[in-house]
C-alpha cells in the first residue's frame, strides 16, 4: 500500500491534463503539477494555483527520476506518447510508481508492454497504458460483456461520435502516428487492411445509422494482451473524421461547469461466441473530459490496492472492469452503460 497520495501529471497544463487533474483534486488525491514548459505551467488555472509543479523534459533520465520521486503514480497525458511514454513509464518503475497513460497510438502501447513488464514486475508496481475513452473503454466494456470468459469469435468496437472538435495534441499525434493500424485476424495481430474497410452502423439515437470505416485504435493491443478474439474490428463514423482532417476545425470550447464540451459519444461493442451474441454500450459527453475519471479511477485503484498484480498489463486485465464500469456511471456526469442494446449484427465491412 502507498504512503502518499500524490499523482504526477505530465502534460498538466495540456486539454486533457487539466480535466486529470481537476478530477485528481476531487477524488481527494494531490496532484503534482508537470511538464516540459515552466511557463505553460505557469498559466495553470487558478484553482490549481497552490499545486506543487515541476518543469521536467522527457530527455533526461536522471531529471525525470528526481522528478518522480516520491509520488505514488505517474498520469501521463503528454501526447504524442511515442515520444514521451517509455522515459516517463521507466522512470516511474525506478522510483516505485506506478505509470498510467491516456493514449489512442498502438505501437507506443506495444512497446510498453514489452519494454516494461518485467521491471515494472521486479518494482512490484503496474504500467497500464491507454486507460482513457480511446483504448481503455472499449476494453473494459468488452471484458464486462465477457463477464470472466477470456474467450470471443468475433467483436466489433464501434465508436460514434457527432462531431470532433480535436485538440493541438489530437493533430499532432495523429501526424505523428503514421505506423500501420493493426486488427486481429484468425486471433493474430494483423495490419489493416488498405484501404481501409468501410460499411454502416446503425448506433442508438442521436446518431442513428452512420457510414464507419475500420478505425482501430490501441483497444486491439490492449484487447489482445489479455483477450483470446477470433476477430476483432473497430469503425468510427466518418462524419467526425471529416472535422478532424479539416484545418479549419476550432478546439473543444467548454459549455458547461466542468468545462466539457457540448461533444457526445457512443461505443457499442457486439460480442459473438458460438451461437450467443452480446452487446454493451457506454453513452457519454465529451471525448477528452471523460478520459479523466477513466484514468483516475485507475490510479485510485492502483493507490489503494483494487488491482490484479503488477506488470504492463491491461485496462480490463488490472481491474475490475464491471466495478470500474459501475464507478464511472456514478462518478461521470452523463456516462451510461446499456446492455444488449444492439441484438443484431448489421452489414458486413464491403
Ligand atoms: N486515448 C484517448 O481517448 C485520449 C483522450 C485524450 C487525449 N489523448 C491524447 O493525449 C494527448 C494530449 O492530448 P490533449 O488533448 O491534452 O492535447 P494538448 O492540449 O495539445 O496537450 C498536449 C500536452 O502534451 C505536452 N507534450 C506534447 N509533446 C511533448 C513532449 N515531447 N514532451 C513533453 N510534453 C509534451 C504538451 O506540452 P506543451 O504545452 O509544452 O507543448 C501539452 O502539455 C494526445 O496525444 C491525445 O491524442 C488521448
Amino acid at each position: 500500500m502507498n504512503t502518499t497520495d500524490r499523482v504526477f501529471v505530465y502534460g498538466a497544463a495540456g486539454h486533457t491534463g487539466r480535466f486529470v487533474v481537476d478530477e485528481l483534486l476531487r477524488r481527494g488525491l494531490t496532484p503534482v503539477l508537470a511538464g516540459r514548459s515552466a511557463e505553460r505551467l505557469d498559466a495553470a488555472p487558478q484553482r490549481h494555483a497552490a499545486l506543487d509543479r515541476r518543469e521536467v523534459a522527457v530527455d533526461d533520465p536522471e531529471l525525470l527520476r528526481r522528478a518522480v520521486d516520491g509520488v505514488a503514480a505517474v498520469i501521463n497525458c503528454a501526447g504524442p506518447f511515442l515520444d514521451t511514454a517509455i522515459p516517463l513509464a521507466r522512470a516511474a518503475v525506478e522510483v516505485g510508481a506506478h505509470y498510467l497513460d491516456v493514449t489512442a497510438e498502438q505501437p507506443i502501447v506495444q512497446s510498453l508492454y514489452r519494454v516494461l513488464d518485467t521491471p515494472a514486475r521486479s518494482a512490484g508496481v503496474a504500467v497500464v497504458p491507454a486507460m482513457a475513452f480511446y483504448g481503455g473503454l472499449a476494453d473494459l466494456l468488452l471484458t464486462t460483456a465477457l463477464d470472466g470468459e477470456h474467450h470471443a469469435d468475433a467483436v466489433e468496437v464501434a465508436i460514434g461520435l457527432d462531431r470532433w472538435w480535436p485538440t493541438t495534441g489530437t493533430r499532432i499525434t495523429g501526424a505523428r502516428n503514421t505506423a500501420t493500424r493493426l486488427v486481429i485476424r484468425d486471433g493474430v495481430l494483423t495490419p489493416l487492411a488498405d484501404p481501409a474497410p468501410t460499411s454502416t452502423w446503425s448506433y442508438s439515437a442521436p446518431l442513428g445509422t452512420q457510414a464507419v470505416v475500420e478505425l482501430p485504435f490501441s483497444e486491439t493491443i490492449t484487447i489482445d494482451r489479455h483477450l483470446r478474439v477470433g476477430d476483432l474490428r473497430s469503425y468510427l463514423n466518418t462524419a467526425p473524421l471529416d472535422d478532424l482532417h479539416d484545418e479549419a476545425t476550432p478546439p473543444p470550447s467548454a459549455t458547461d461547469e466542468h468545462g466539457r464540451s457540448d461533444q457526445r459519444f457512443v461505443v457499442d461493442v457486439l460480442v459473438r461466441r458460438g451461437a450467443q451474441t452480446r452487446a454493451i454500450t457506454a453513452v457519454g459527453r465529451d471525448i477528452y473530459a471523460v478520459t479523466a475519471p477513466i484514468v483516475v479511477e485507475g490510479a485510485i485503484r492502483l493507490l489503494d490496492g483494487r488491482h490484479h498484480g503488477t506488470g504492463a498489463q491491461a485496462p480490463g486485465e488490472a481491474f475490475d472492469a464491471v466495478d470500474v464500469l459501475a464507478a464511472l456511471e456514478r462518478d461521470a456526469d452523463g456516462f451510461q452503460i446499456h446492455r444488449d442494446r444492439h441484438t443484431t449484427r448489421l452489414p458486413q465491412p464491403a
